[in-house]
């Protein structure tokens, strides 16, 4: 394996179980897997960020037997939630893995079989105390109740008795190395104290573990013999190779793994800081750099459940707020390894003191100033005093501690220094006093020099805000009339003096409406149904007419050849036959059809829709496909047909 090209970035977040829909808990690792995504972009990065849901095992399998459909039709709704929820979050993943992808499923065979034929994974006999609930054989130092069972430690459950054959692998050959390894890179789990755990458990010495499952019909098939189950972890930890290009795209794979930052909740450490790196090592891949473990949400300081019905509905908080107040609360209540709690007052209190308050009045103030006096444009603007060199001294200074922190993804300790400096900023407005200049018409260029710092402190904060409130720093862009989007303005080109005095500024609307905790408080505890939800998943029908249905000029296509347009995972260039003509298209379609497979085969395109450039190669029409899980199915014809007839 080559060394890991530099300038690229790989966080993950866990993949989600199927058996829920998402909660406030899955929405936080994954705000901070996104403005870590987001920062790195900024540092001018290649990024990949991977999301995705862990569909398989008994679990699901329990779940969807309750619900009466089959476990990939539960799979497919909740998918639906997730991927919903995170675009109303703006997370900007690059892909969303579901592990009952074939690519992964092929994937997690191919290790498997691997480890099988080095010896690291040998048949033998489990007996156990299986959690159901958990998936997870129960550690023996559990005890065992006076009525002969034991309990699930995690989730409280009665655990089974399980006997049954099994493909073992070999933990216990990795204790020295695993503890070699924790011992050369200290950063490997994070925070500290997980780190502390972690060495601890491992010293304690580790036993074969059992990766299989002959009672879980839904599951990967042992390659050669499939009455054997795949153990969910071992299927789904390795998401992170495959969604990466594991043994399907070697230059993809070799360009991010390993991974930079595998985040995670405190309640999965094990499976991450132990398991993963041994199946790694016994694989011959790399280790990922990190694995930081974060704490855990609680309401008013209670766990939350489905039973005790205090589980925080993302949705409801999003409809009132929207993403970013969601954002900011979760990312700056905390940092990353502690356990927060969820409280409608604290909620409430730090949007409207932070965002409302500090930011939002300030950018309003600042802009709406600018209009007012200079018809939003600064002109003549006087000498910087000592008081406007700080201002800006002190943005540098914020600007490299808020990097280094973001670096070290202590985010909410960046927040916290963005904040300081924002409210210097609030004091020096309140110190220069300009709305009383503005009524003295010789102070002009001085009261123009205060705006202009004002401004210029609004702009560059806004960037160092952008990875964790994307849409309120657009929405600062937009007030500025900033042409540069993020991705120009890398980190190491964020300067305070950037502005153009003379841009032209539009007059700003609120950016944080103030929220009233009793109508807040209201609004939360109105119950959601599951129809409303659905509802809302439904599209509206809207009818179009037969003549405007003809002006497509539908045709069969027949491919003539096909080749990957270099660079992309999904796009495929073919040339095709229209009958009249040789025409070429990109088609999206990569991720379902080899470009042999597609060769002499016929479908339908739209001939008459308007070329575009797509990927710098022109495409002269569009395939029709259905999708399903963002993978294109071409429909084809039951017999051949010559190119070029008409579709109507
Ligand atoms: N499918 C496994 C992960 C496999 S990764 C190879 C899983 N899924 S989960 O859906 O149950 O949980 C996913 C993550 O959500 C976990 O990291 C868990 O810690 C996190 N959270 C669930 N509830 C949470 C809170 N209340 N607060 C914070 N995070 C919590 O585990």
């Amino acid at each position: 394996m080559e060394e890991k090209v530099e300038k690229t970035f790989y966080v993950t977040t866990p993949i989600y179980y199927v058996n829920d829909i998402p909660h406030i808990g899955h929405a936080y690792t994954t705000i901070i897997a996104d403005a870590l995504a987001r920062y790195q972009r900024l540092k001018g990065k290649k990024v990949f960020f991977l999301t995705g849901t862990d569909e398989h095992g008994q679990k699901i399998e329990k779940t969807a037997t309750e619900k009466g459909i089959t476990p990939k039709e539960l799979a497919d709704r909740v998918v639906i939630r997730f991927k919903e929820l995170w675009q109303r979050l703006n997370i900007t993943y690059d892909y969303f893995i579901r592990t009952t992808e074939k690519f992964h499923e092929e994937g997690v065979q191919k290790i498997f079989q691997k480890l099988l034929e080095k010896g690291d994974i040998y048949k033998g006999t489990y007996q156990g105390w299986y959690c159901v609930s958990e998936e997870n054989f129960l550690s023996e130092d559990v005890p065992l109740q006076p009525e002969g069972y034991k309990i699930c430690p995690d989730c409280g459950r009665k655990a089974v008795l399980l006997e049954e054959e099994s493909y073992f692998f070999r933990l216990s050959a990795y204790q020295k190395p695993l503890l070699d390894f924790y011992e050369a890179n200290p950063q490997f789990v994070r925070p500290q104290t997980r780190m502390n755990e972690v060495v601890s458990f491992v010293r304690q010495g580790l036993k074969d573990l059992s990766i299989t499952r002959t009672t879980v019909k839904w599951g990967i098939p042992v390659p050669g013999d499939p009455k054997h189950t795949i153990y969910v972890w071992f299927d789904a930890l390795h998401n992170y190779v495959t969604g990466v290009g594991y043994d399907w795209n070697t230059e993809l794979f070799q360009t991010f793994w390993p991974a930079d930052v595998h985040l995670i909740g405190k309640d999965i450490l094990r499976f991450h800081a132990i398991f993963w790196p041994a199946f790694l090592m016994a694989a011959g891949l790399p280790l990922p750099r990190t694995v930081y473990g974060h704490g855990w949400w609680l309401k008013d300081e209670a766990k939350m459940s489905k039973s005790k019905g205090n589980v925080l509905d993302p949705y409801l908080i999003l409809e009132k707020v929207g993403p970013d107040p969601l954002r900011y609360f979760l990312l700056r209540e905390i940092p990353i390894g502690q356990d927060g709690s969820f409280s409608h007052e604290g909620f409430v209190h730090r949007i409207n003191s932070d965002l409302a308050n500090d930011l939002g009045n300030l950018v309003q103030r600042t802009l709406t100033m600018v209009v007012n006096y200079f018809n939003g444009s600064l002109q003549e603007i006087g000498q910087e005093k000592e008081e406007d060199k700080k201002l800006a001294r002190l943005f540098e200074e914020t600007r490299d501690r808020v990097y280094a922190l973001y670096d070290d993804y202590a985010i909410n300790r960046a927040l916290e220094e963005i904040w300081t400096y924002l409210n210097a900023v609030n004091k020096y407005l309140a110190e220069c006093e300009p709305w009383k200049l503005a009524k003295i018409p010789e102070t002009r260029p001085r009261l123009a020099r205060i705006l202009y710092q004002a401004v210029c402190a609004v702009r560059a904060s806004s960037y160092l805000i952008y990875p964790v409130m994307p849409e309120t720093a657009e929405k600062i862009w937009a007030f500025l009339g900033e042409q540069k989007k993020p991705g120009e303005v890398l980190t190491s080109e964020l300067n305070f003096y950037d502005f153009r005095p003379d841009q032209k500024i539009n007059r700003p609307e609120a950016l944080f409406p103030r929220i009233d905790l009793k109508e807040f408080i209201g609004e939360m505890e109105k119950p959601k149904t599951e129809d409303y939800k659905a509802s809302k998943l439904e599209a509206k029908m809207e009818y179009i007419s037969y003549d405007e249905f003809k002006k497509m000029d539908l045709r069969v296509a027949k491919v003539l050849t096909a080749e990957r347009v270099p660079g992309t995972n999904k796009l495929l260039k073919l040339q095709i036959d229209l009958g009249s003509e040789q025409r070429q298209i990109i088609a999206g379609v990569a991720d379902s059809y080899a470009p042999e497979e597609l060769v002499g085969k016929e479908f339908i395109v739209i001939a008459n829709l308007k070329p575009a450039v797509i990927r710098g190669i022109e495409s002269q029409g569009m395939l029709l496909a259905a999708e399903i899980e963002g993978k294109a199915i071409i429909p084809f014809f039951d017999r051949e047909i010559p190119p070029g007839t008409k579709v109507k």
